[in-house]
């Protein structure tokens, strides 16, 4: 096949596209396919229309290549994409509409509250700890823990360096104490369930792709209640939201609380395919390499 592979574009996670890209394009091109890399940093609709693919392999992550708007766009041009497709892509981006399409089915998650960034220089949104994030970032661009040992004071200072200053409203969450967990799903399956373990206590942007920052624990050692769970919920919320080919739900768990401690934040439509990222880690757990979960998704994608 003659596969374009879109990567890069202008969301805060460019550079993790274009690691993920690179290797995906290596990947196809070990595996015979004709490789056209595309570093969508112009007009992609044209550049497409003169690259004429049988498919394209969407490694974008962020806005507007996990938003629906790229999906959309291709739906138009009526080329072929891998993972999923435009209304699915919308409110998976959006973790407030993920929240809603998701709750009413049981799934837990934690309440959430959209807040002004400007209200947080005069009030605490809920009661501290809670967690601040943009609805629509990933790779933990723009999140802050609010806790009592911040010396964000309180109200938060206007002078405290924070993504209060860059976003105009943000999702505040109740902050769950305790672990990070994954899991992946490709076509019908939940691969596995990781834990992350950040040296620095946050699995922030610098704990997941700087080598050696993050130890990733694959199985988890978790009870089988619990990594149950997390396989049935990264299922089913997949399902839910209509998506194709890999999703990866991301987790904290109160390992005091037993399964009611288990709350999903959100599910990943693009995840990344980086040398540290989880989905290809997991696919190796389940006996697939990097190149095998390549060609998966290009086929469920046919
Ligand atoms: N947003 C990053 C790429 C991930 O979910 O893996
Ligand atoms: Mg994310």
């Amino acid at each position: 096949l003659h596969i374009a592979v879109l990567m890069g574009g202008w969301s805060a996670e460019r550079e993790v596209s274009l690691m993920s890209g690179e290797g995906i394009a290596d990947a196809l091109e070990s595996l015979g396919h004709r490789v056209t890399r595309v570093d969508m940093d112009r007009n992609i609709a044209l550049v497409l229309d003169g690259v004429k693919p049988d498919i394209v392999f969407n490694a974008l992550h962020g806005t507007p290549g996990e938003d629906g708007s790229v999906q959309g766009m291709l739906d138009l041009m009526q080329i072929p994409y891998t993972h999923s497709g435009m209304a699915t892509s919308v409110v998976a981006i959006d973790k407030v509409l993920t929240k809603q399409v998701l709750m009413p089915h049981g799934i837990p998650m934690p309440g959430g509250l959209i807040v002004e960034s400007e209200s947080l220089y005069t009030a605490d949104p809920m009661p501290r700890p809670y967690v601040l994030k943009p609805v629509n970032e990933g790779s933990s661009v723009g999140v802050a823990i609010v806790n009592d040992e911040s010396n964000y004071g309180s109200p938060i200072g206007r002078d405290t360096v924070g993504p209060w200053q860059e976003f105009e409203t943000l999702l505040a969450e109740p902050f769950i104490r305790g672990r990070e967990l994954t899991t992946a799903v490709i076509g019908d399956e939940a691969l596995a369930v990781t834990e992350l373990v950040p040296k620095s206590g946050f699995y922030d942007y610098d704990a997941k792709y700087t080598d050696g920052m993050t130890e990733h624990i694959c199985p988890a050692d978790v009870p089988d209640d619990i990594a149950g769970l997390c396989r049935e919920i990264a299922l089913k919320a997949h399902r839910l939201l209509g998506c194709r080919g890999t999703s990866r739900s991301d987790y904290r768990w109160d390992d005091t609380k037993g399964v009611d401690g288990l709350f999903l934040l959100e599910v990943n439509t693009q995840p990344g395919m980086t040398p540290l990222s989880l989905v290809p880690e997991q696919a190796k757990h389940v006996g697939l390499s990097y190149a095998e979960l390549v060609q998966r998704i290009v086929e469920e994608a046919l």
